[in-house]
């Protein structure tokens, strides 16, 4: 017999899981409060402070008083920074009122899915795929429709299966590149076929591309919108200055898309938070216009970090990892670890091997389940070169122990 709630919860709230990358988050964080030394490699964010500069952009508003309310959907100063931004990089134009600034990506990307998802909509969702996209689409009514995206095809979204999984409730397609987990950025000639298929079939794409400027060997993602006039008048992107100014706790993201589905995000902006806080604006207004000054030294540490990190990795007997195109995670495949033993207890699937190498490894590694597949992990290079060395050699020694 199940005990009725004291406090019975909204129905929509049997649809969530909280997020398992904060999940494990907070245990590696008490066992390091029991003084356990724990290398945690499980975050999604930049471990680098947010530039100096940026910084005082920020103390300079709060002493001039920069305090109020500001315009729901940005100040003019941010979005001219946006504006000139794409006009910069990606050869897109906008004008203000294609673009709502809101209190980050995520945020962002929330409310593009409250103003287009229907009940019974379909979202196409290549996978591997963020954590919170399957649970946003899910808490907005929609089906999300998950694509797989193989690993021979270095996780690149396949047209061929894209268009297989079209059908007439297909609304949506989210493009995320390059991608977290998988860092995988689509290739140019994917993405027309890509594009072809959206204007086919009448979808609209909301394009995350929150990890653009985090990019190696010279493997520039190119979004779907630059393709062709009509591709834009179908395209959302979505992106932030978390990733590439680290500074995820500013919490801004924004959004550029038609005009009409930006209305829509800006009403429903306006009735929940308002605008993003006043401060933070004017610091990413500066870091955007700073272009990759800033930015630069910080890739150039990825750089170093991600070839070390994935040579280690597959220096380890049972694990293969792939060089990821973008973002900041490894993405090893881990089959020839699974179903070995730790002292006589097999490890079955991908969430017990990130117990046995938080317990016995004393590394935070995240299980790649809830991305989309049972036999790789990730793990974020967002954390020194020492650190990462020593995570690596843990890692070994630990699988070394297994029979
Ligand atoms: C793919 C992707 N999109 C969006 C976000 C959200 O970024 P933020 O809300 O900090 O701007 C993240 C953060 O981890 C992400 O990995």
């Amino acid at each position: 017999m199940t005990v009725p709630s004291k406090f019975p919860l909204a129905s929509r709230l049997t649809l969530l899981k909280p997020s398992p990358t904060l999940q494990l988050a907070a245990r590696a964080r008490e066992l390091k409060e029991q003084g356990i030394d724990i290398l945690d490699f499980s975050g999604g964010e930049p471990d680098f402070n947010t530039p100096d500069p940026i910084r005082e952009k920020a103390i300079q508003a709060i002493r001039e008083g920069y305090t109020k309310y500001t315009a729901v959907g940005g100040i003019t100063e941010l979005k001219s920074a946006i504006i000139e931004k794409f006009q910069r990089d990606q050869n897109l134009s906008f004008v203000p009122k294609e673009i709502v600034v809101s209190c980050g990506a995520k945020h962002s990307l929330f409310q593009i899915f409250q103003a287009l998802v229907n009940p019974g909509d379909q979202i196409l969702l290549p996978t591997p795929a963020w954590v919170s996209y399957p649970d946003q689409i899910l808490l907005n009514g929609g089906e999300p429709i998950l694509i797989p995206c193989r690993e021979e095809d270095g996780f690149r979204l396949n047209p061929d299966a894209l268009e297989a999984s079209i059908t007439p409730r297909s609304k949506i397609l989210v493009l995320n590149s390059p991608n977290n987990p998988t860092g995988a950025i689509i290739g140019k000639r994917e993405l027309e076929r890509i594009g072809e298929i959206v204007l086919k079939y009448g979808l609209i794409v909301i394009s995350d591309e929150i990890y653009e400027k985090i990019v190696f060997d010279g493997n520039l993602p190119i979004s779907l919108a630059s393709l062709d006039k009509r591709l834009k008048e179908s395209t959302i992107i979505v992106n932030g200055v978390s990733k590439t100014y680290a500074m995820t706790g500013w919490r801004i993201g924004y959004a550029a898309g038609p005009r009409e589905i930006m209305n829509a995000v800006e009403t429903i902006q306006s009735q929940t938070t308002s605008n993003p806080t006043s401060i933070s604006q004017k610091a990413a207004a500066f870091a955007i216009e700073s272009g990759d000054k800033y930015f630069q030294p910080m890739l150039n540490e990825y750089r170093n970090r991600r070839s070390r990190i994935v040579a280690a990795l597959n220096d380890v007997p049972g694990v293969t990892c792939l060089n990821p195109d973008g973002a900041f995670y490894a993405f090893p495949n881990i089959s020839g670890v699974l179903g070995r033993s730790y002292r006589g207890h097999p490890l079955l699937n991908v969430y017990e091997l990130a117990e046995f190498f938080l317990d016995v490894a004393r590394v935070a590694i995240v299980p790649g389940a809830p991305f989309g597949t049972d036999r790789h992990m990730r793990m974020s290079f967002a954390a020194s070169l020492e650190v990462l060395e020593k995570g690596a050699q843990r890692i070994k020694q630990a699988t070394g122990q297994l029979d």
